[in-house]
């Protein structure tokens, strides 16, 4: 009989994240503000010829490395950060290799690195659900072969210092370090300066979150030319789609955009802070375009009230340390006078 390997069938079952989109998707991390109205404009002057032949990477790697201030060498675009993650991984985690990560965080980084066989080492964070530093720092071993940081973390939406992600980088220099900076543009702080001192860091961006483009798919990975060379080598060439290549020009150039929905997501998010506040409910000061809040024992019935009131959220209670939390995207400045209403009628019925 066929049968897969053995990390593969020991895995859990696939499940979509894709819950139900009857409602406002607030469960997901996506953009509410949909993407820049210059992209759709591209998209609608596609031709035959956009489609009909095989899409040339290089092209957008060269605007991308141009304008992240890198060289083209340093960049491989990926189909969405999560093909960046698995392609990474692949590269550097053989079977038994650990994989450091603290928890709770996301959850791409135990399923890739189970998948692969490596051994997952897992740091949990304490009470505040701050990056544990000295924990995974001394969890740092021969065999630690990648370390995956999300900053800011999904799913408490905190972000570490720049002085404890080095001290990370600088003490296992035998270990591919990747910093997720998948919601980079909601915080503002990066490590991309910090590649050309050190050959053993990886950045990773995405334009599904602050550009809107989730359903087109790219992820950017950046490192040392020498190590991105590497994981080139296994890359599918054809891996990123002409239609997202033919529009990234527009989505870059669009800054404004990008400023404007960062900057309502800023706002909403203070809403609900100041909501929760007022509710009395325990919540993460987030630097993404989503907060994580504690419900308590009723984030299930509170979830499903929301979900009655057309809004999906996720219940996170899942996730290591996140029992009774809950996780919801900043919605538009429109959207958020239903969300406010929505939380204080759900919280009302389900206290
Ligand atoms: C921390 C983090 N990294 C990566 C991703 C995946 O992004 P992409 O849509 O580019 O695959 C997400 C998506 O939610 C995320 O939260």
């Amino acid at each position: 009989m066929l049968k897969p390997r053995e990390s593969i069938a020991g895995m859990s079952p696939y499940l979509s994240p894709i819950v139900s989109r009857a409602g406002l998707s607030l469960d997901l991390n996506e953009s509410m503000a949909g993407c820049s109205p210059r992209v759709l404009e591209r998209l609608r002057s596609l031709s035959a010829e956009d489609i009909s032949l095989y899409p040339k990477r290089e092209v957008g790697e060269r605007l991308v490395a141009n304008f992240l201030g890198v060289l083209p060498e340093q960049v491989l675009l990926t189909d969405g950060m999560d093909e960046a993650l698995s392609l990474l991984f692949a590269t550097y985690l053989g079977e038994n290799d650990e994989l450091l990560f603290a928890e709770p965080t996301f959850v791409m980084y135990p399923m890739l690195g189970e998948a692969l066989g490596a051994q997952l080492v897992r740091v949990r964070s304490g009470e505040d659900l701050a990056l544990p530093t000295a924990d995974l720092l001394s969890r740092i071993s021969p065999r630690t072969r990648v370390i995956a940081v999300a900053n800011p973390n999904n799913p408490t939406g905190l972000a570490a210092s720049r002085a404890d992600l080095l001290k990370i980088v600088e003490s296992a220099p035998g270990a591919a370090v990747l910093i997720d900076e998948a919601y980079f543009e909601f915080c503002g702080e990066t490590l991309l300066a910090d590649l050309t001192r050190h050959p053993n860091l990886f950045v990773g961006r995405t334009f599904s979150k602050a550009y809107g483009l989730a359903g087109l798919r790219l992820g950017v990975l950046t490192g040392a030319a020498e190590q991105i060379d590497y994981i080139r080598r296994h890359s599918a060439p054809f891996n990123v789609n002409s239609v997202v290549l033919t529009c990234l020009e527009e989505a870059l150039a669009d800054q404004a955009f990008v400023r404007n929905h960062v900057a309502q997501v800023k706002q909403g998010r203070e809403r609900l802070a100041q909501a929760f506040t007022e509710l009395g409910l325990r919540f993460w000061p987030s630097r993404t375009n989503f907060v994580l809040v504690r419900v308590g024992t009723t984030a299930k019935a509170f979830v499903d009230s929301m979900q009655r009131r057309g809004i999906l959220v996720r219940d996170s209670s899942a996730s290591p340390g996140c029992e009774g939390c809950v996780r919801m995207t900043v919605g538009t400045p429109e959207q958020m006078d239903g969300v406010l209403k929505a939380i204080r009628e759900a919280i009302a019925e389900t206290r």
